[in-house]
């Protein structure tokens, strides 16, 4: 089996983050989400990698790169995104075999082993990953026939004809890539991968349907990417492989090497990244702090904050989405006050 990773796309949902980083490469406790999606194909077995490009294409390839992988990966890139089923076309020399399909930015608990597994057993043409949700109003939903397959999916449905939703993990064969050739483009201009799956059934071909049971998350607006680090922060082990002063430590908190924490309170879950300093601050639950960041006099909590940034005497930070490289300090001359250089769509609550 192959893979296909779709790291392209405009993050439109995630600016200004996304106007410098393509939103697959954003850390969830320290880890890039494309890399979940990543782990979880080589874990179910994928022998070759395709992954689709967007705008920061050369980003996401050293990114992919500086890490170790024990599959071949090559990377295809789409140019303008227009839609999931054009993503299949893009990729259409690769995909010679059935192949796992996986949106760049969602993260699974449990991985797709058994989803791939039951794919292989019933021989159908497609497979896809459904989740019960409380609001599938907001989703793509499926119809179920009375054996489980699928009759049909419908996007963001005002009347649901189930509580099912689709989830971003679709199995195919290459039949695929003839649905996808088939159909032409939705209202908003995009090959949509619904309307290549319908083709399927409509010409005669079984679409399964696959149940995820433990938690999914789509990580494409920032309050579900605070969810996802909650989530993971659930279920790591705490390790010091870090320096400790005059300090508290408490629950399972991941310091990294080269991290030095000085008359602070840490409070986990929560992952300190390599060669950060926290001094005089306290950092809370679900916090997720990069490489080489500096805390200092700040309360933290609930936030991701990336690579090389640095908060000093900023108060209570919560609820914090904050990018590489970012200065925040307490204002320390005349005049006082808020002073920013803030880029377009930035949001901020004082
Ligand atoms: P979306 O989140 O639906 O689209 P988007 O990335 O453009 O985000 P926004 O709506 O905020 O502008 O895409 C789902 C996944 O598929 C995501 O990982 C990006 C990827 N994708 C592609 O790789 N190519 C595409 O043409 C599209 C539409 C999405």
């Amino acid at each position: 089996m192959k893979a296909l990773i779709l790291s392209g796309g405009s993050g439109t949902r995630l600016r200004p983050l996304t106007y410098s980083q393509q939103k697959q490469l954003i850390p969830v406790a320290n880890k890039p989400v494309l890399f979940y999606a990543l782990e979880d194909v080589i874990e179910a077995g994928a022998d070759e990698i395709g992954i689709i490009l967007g705008p920061n294409k050369e980003q996401v390839i050293e990114t992919v790169r500086s890490a170790d992988w024990s599959v071949p990966i090559k990377f295809i890139y789409q140019g303008e995104p227009k839609g999931l089923a054009h993503t299949i076309l893009v990729a259409e020399d690769f995909l010679d075999e059935d192949f796992v399909m996986y949106l760049g930015d969602n993260i699974l608990r449990d991985g797709i082993v058994s989803h791939e597994k039951r794919f292989h057993s019933l021989g159908s043409s497609a497979s896809v990953l459904l989740t019960p949700v409380d609001d599938p109003q907001r989703f793509g939903v499926a119809d179920l026939n009375p054996d489980g397959s699928i009759r049909r999916l419908v996007e963001k449905p005002k009347v649901p004809p189930s509580n099912y939703a689709l989830v971003g993990v679709y199995f195919f064969t290459p039949l695929i890539i003839e649905a996808c050739k088939s159909i032409k483009p939705s209202w908003r201009n995009e090959l949509e991968i619904t309307d290549a799956i319908q083709w399927l059934i409509e010409n005669g071909h079984k679409v399964d349907a696959s149940f995820v049971e433990g938690w999914w998350k789509d990580t494409g607006k920032p309050e579900d990417i605070f969810e996802a680090n909650r989530l993971i922060l659930d279920d790591i082990d705490g390790r010091c492989d870090g320096e400790v002063e005059e300090s508290r430590i408490m629950g399972r908190v991941v310091m990294e090497e080269g991290t030095r924490i000085r008359r602070s309170v840490v409070k986990g879950p929560c992952i300190i990244g390599r060669d950060s300093i926290i001094s005089d601050s306290y950092i809370g639950p679900y916090t997720s702090i990069g490489i080489g960041c500096q805390i200092c006099g700040t309360e933290v909590e609930d936030s991701i904050i990336m690579d090389e940034s640095r908060i000093v005497n900023a108060g209570k930070v919560v609820e914090s989405l904050i990018g590489r490289n970012v200065r925040i300090k307490e204002c320390d001359s005349l005049p006082r006050g808020s002073r920013m250089i803030v880029g377009d769509n930035s949001d901020i609550s004082l």
